[in-house]
């Protein structure tokens, strides 16, 4: 599928509708969960975790436009998302059709509260998400900066099944793997980032949702991590309404705090999606 859009990016001949973007490559994860780059607009400056508005023109010709969390860190010279498909979502059903050479719009202004800077500094830096939730923390977690600030990240993402575990598990394989990431950080970055995947409706050898695991002090065990100190802890939340409602009171059972941007604390939240689930 090819929109009638002309493209931005500084190698395209034609400029004349800023905000299409042309698809570079599209992977399918399960049949529900796929992800995507696009070009990247020369002026577009983003903080990592940061979301914009994307989407594509609808039968009407008006665009279908939805948030999308940037999967991809702010070095990155193209764009990453990662997306559910809705069966008949407006947007998604169409969406999860893109192939390399379309083009999708894209709104360049990304707002968001998963920044480094809507929190205090700290020791250790947690990033809670379930299933599309991850994509802020895909872009977080390959930022160094996140690094510079923090000792340790955990990424704690919790799914139903295990297959929807993999485009996460696949991104914090590669951070390990990466030989800059060992050059800068030696050879325990590791243990710098943290992971812990678990699902909720299928056996794996890590289980139960992240509010339970937190609860009970299960992830620290697991991961022989000293107690949650609100003085060396932050925190982001990303997930459904009731995942984000239930995960903030656990934090603030530990005495930690909302932040904002205009308010950096000790966590922030951000939905990965209005509505019930579908
Ligand atoms: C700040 C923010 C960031 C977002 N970032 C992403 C992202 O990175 N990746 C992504 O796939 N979606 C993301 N979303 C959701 C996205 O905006 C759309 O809702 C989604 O693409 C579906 O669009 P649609 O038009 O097909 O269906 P919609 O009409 O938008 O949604 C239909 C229903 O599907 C369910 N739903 C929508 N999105 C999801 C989801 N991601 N996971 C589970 N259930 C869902 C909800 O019940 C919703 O009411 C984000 C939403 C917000 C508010
Ligand atoms: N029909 C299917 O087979 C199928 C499969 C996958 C998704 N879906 C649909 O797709 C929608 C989106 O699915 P999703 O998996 O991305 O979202 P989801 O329903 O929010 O579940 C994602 C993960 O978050 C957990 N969770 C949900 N609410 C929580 C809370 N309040 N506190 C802590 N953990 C919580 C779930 O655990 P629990 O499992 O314990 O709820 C699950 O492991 C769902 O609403 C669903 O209807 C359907």
């Amino acid at each position: 599928m090819t929109l009638d859009l002309p493209v931005t990016n500084a190698d395209a001949p034609t400029k004349t509708l800023p905000d299409a973007q042309t698809v570079t490559a599209v992977t399918k994860w399960t049949d529900s969960l796929f992800s995507f780059r696009v070009t990247r607009p020369a002026s577009l400056r983003f903080r990592s975790g940061e979301f914009v508005m994307i989407g594509l023109p609808g039968d009407n010709g008006k665009p279908i436009l939805r948030a999308y969390s940037i999967a991809s860190p702010n070095w990155d010279d193209e764009l990453e998302f990662y997306s559910i498909i809705v069966p008949d979502g407006p947007l998604t059903s169409r969406l999860q059709h893109i192939k390399p050479g379309d083009q999708i719009i894209l709104r360049p202004k990304p707002v968001g509260t998963l920044v480094l800077d809507a929190l205090l500094p700290g020791k250790r830096l947690w990033f809670l998400a379930t299933g599309t939730g991850i994509a802020p923390f895909a872009s977080l977690m390959r930022d160094p900066e996140t690094y510079e600030r923090y000792e340790q990240v955990i990424m704690m993402h919790t799914c139903r099944t295990a297959e929807e575990l993999t485009y996460g598990a696949q991104l914090v394989q590669n951070l390990r793997d990466d030989p800059l990431l060992s050059e800068l950080y030696g050879e325990d970055f590791a243990s710098r980032l943290l992971y812990y995947p678990t699902t909720t409706r299928e056996e794996t050898p890590l289980m139960g949702r992240i509010t339970d695991n937190l609860a009970s002090g299960k992830v620290l065990a697991d991961l022989g991590l000293p107690p949650i100190d609100p003085a060396q802890d932050r925190a982001m939340i990303c997930g459904s309404l009731a995942f984000n409602v239930d995960v903030k009171a656990v934090l603030e059972g530990f005495g930690m705090n909302e932040g904002a941007n205009s308010d950096p604390r000790e966590f922030v939240v951000e939905k990965a999606f209005v509505g019930e689930g579908v």
